[in-house]
């Protein structure tokens, strides 16, 4: 009997120099640093650094990236253009993914061949880069147009953090909140062989090039096992409403064996390593917004489910809520997250890119036995063909 690991569960697939996962130890690090460290002491920019390049920046390299970023945050019109083309009730996610698909198809106009497309390290660095500086602004127009509000322009004196927020709310964040969303970014920023970034990296192990790595791993963290759980836990805090109905709304869920999102996950079994730094953001924004409500909520539901089922709260479940103090809209959550995990994306793309081997699983056949078209019958040309391949098949296997 083939021994089937069903959602690849416990199967090491190849080695990794971005970041680590270990469940035992509940703590992730990235490139060797925890990542409650360096969402502490970093902005989001030095930890992009720290993804592509393996070092936190010196002074000089984070001036240098900065502004690259800056030159790169504005919103091209032609990409603002096809944004425009997505109907307004379709999900922000499809929005992102169509821009990020255009970007791609401009920036790799005029490679001759599909190898060139898939391009030098440089040239993909340069990319990640540009990606990185574009998205923000993508998302926050998502958001803007969705409300009926025009385009923000960027602002060359904000960091990533303060700018992201200026483009989508059209006012200068405080502190509070620029503080929580850098948290926030970093923590989204990797998660090693996650499904949206293994997909991407399945896309570039057949040497195509990164943006349709990324396009790819858009479509896989939209579904809300895994990237969608964060809006799927506001939905969950709406449909609740305030702490008194949590007891009775959980054994209603749990009694129609409903999963609760924002809870659980494939590979922390004991707690989510990235939780306690972004619930103590949460606290932040809920002493600040004077929402003691949200904590309330958020307390009861994570003690009723612990104890109920065991399994504890994941990174979605404080993001959710503190996505919605900072005013984004439920929908506009996962596209913040593609905003920050576009980092570890493309340290991946860059790190398969460089010691490539095509992924390609077995799979065991369950479906119906051999069977025949009726009638059919081959030239002899093809018999011979055929009864080629099968003695080659027979001596290979003597
Ligand atoms: N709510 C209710 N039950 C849950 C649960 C949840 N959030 N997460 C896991 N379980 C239960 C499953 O129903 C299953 O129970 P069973 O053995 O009685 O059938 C058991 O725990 C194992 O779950 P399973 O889904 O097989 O584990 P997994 O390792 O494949 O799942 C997730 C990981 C993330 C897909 C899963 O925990 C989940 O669906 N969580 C909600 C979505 C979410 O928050 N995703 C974001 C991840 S960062």
């Amino acid at each position: 009997m083939t021994d089937i690991k069903k959602g690849l569960a416990g199967v090491t697939v190849d080695y990794t120099a971005v970041s680590k996962v270990n469940p035992e130890t509940n703590s992730l690090l990235y490139r060797g640093y925890p990542v409650q460290e360096l969402a502490a002491t970093q902005p989001f920019e030095a930890v992009a650094y720290l993804l592509w390049h393996g070092e936190l920046p010196t002074a000089n390299e984070l001036a240098t990236l900065r502004a690259e970023e800056r030159l790169h945050r504005a919103l091209d019109p032609e990409v603002k253009a096809a944004i425009d083309l997505v109907p307004l009730n379709a999900h922000p996610m499809d929005e992102v993914r169509t821009a990020v698909s255009l970007l791609g198809a401009r920036d790799l106009a005029g490679t001759g061949s599909v190898f060139e497309a898939s391009g030098t390290p440089d040239e993909n660095l340069a990319r990640s880069v540009r990606l990185f500086a574009a998205l923000p602004a993508i998302v926050a127009y998502g958001q803007r147009r969705r409300r009926k509000l025009d385009l923000i322009e960027p602002r060359d004196d904000l960091d990533y953090a303060s700018n992201f927020l200026w483009m989508t709310f059209g006012e200068e964040a405080n502190d509070v909140a620029a503080n929580a969303f850098n948290r926030s970014m970093i923590l989204y920023a990797e998660h090693s062989f996650n499904a949206s970034t293994f997909t991407a990296r399945v896309v570039t192990s057949t040497l195509s090039d990164l943006y349709s790595a990324v396009v790819a791993a858009i479509g896989a963290l939209k579904g809300p096992l895994h990237g969608g759980a964060n809006e799927a836990v506001l939905h969950i805090f709406n449909e609740i409403g305030d702490a008194s109905n949590v007891e009775p709304w959980l054994d209603k869920a749990l009694a129609s064996k409903r999963k609760i999102m924002g809870f659980g996950h494939r590979v922390y079994k004991r707690g989510d390593s990235r939780v306690p730094t972004m619930k103590t953001a949460l606290d932040t924004l809920v002493e600040h917004f004077d929402r003691p409500d949200v904590a309330e909520l958020y307390d009861a539901l994570e003690a009723g489910f612990v104890s109920r089922k065991g399994i504890y709260p994941n990174l979605d479940f404080p993001s959710g809520p503190a996505y919605n103090l900072l005013g984004f809209d439920t929908v506009t959550f996962t596209p913040v997250f593609i905003a920050a995990r576009i980092t570890g994306w493309t340290a991946h793309i860059l790190e398969q890119a460089a010691s490539n081997a095509l992924i390609r699983p077995l799979s065991e056949y369950n479906g119906p036995d051999e069977r025949h078209i009726e009638g059919y019958v081959p030239d002899a040309a093809a018999a011979e063909a055929e009864a080629a391949v099968a003695r080659r098949a027979e001596e290979s296997a003597a």
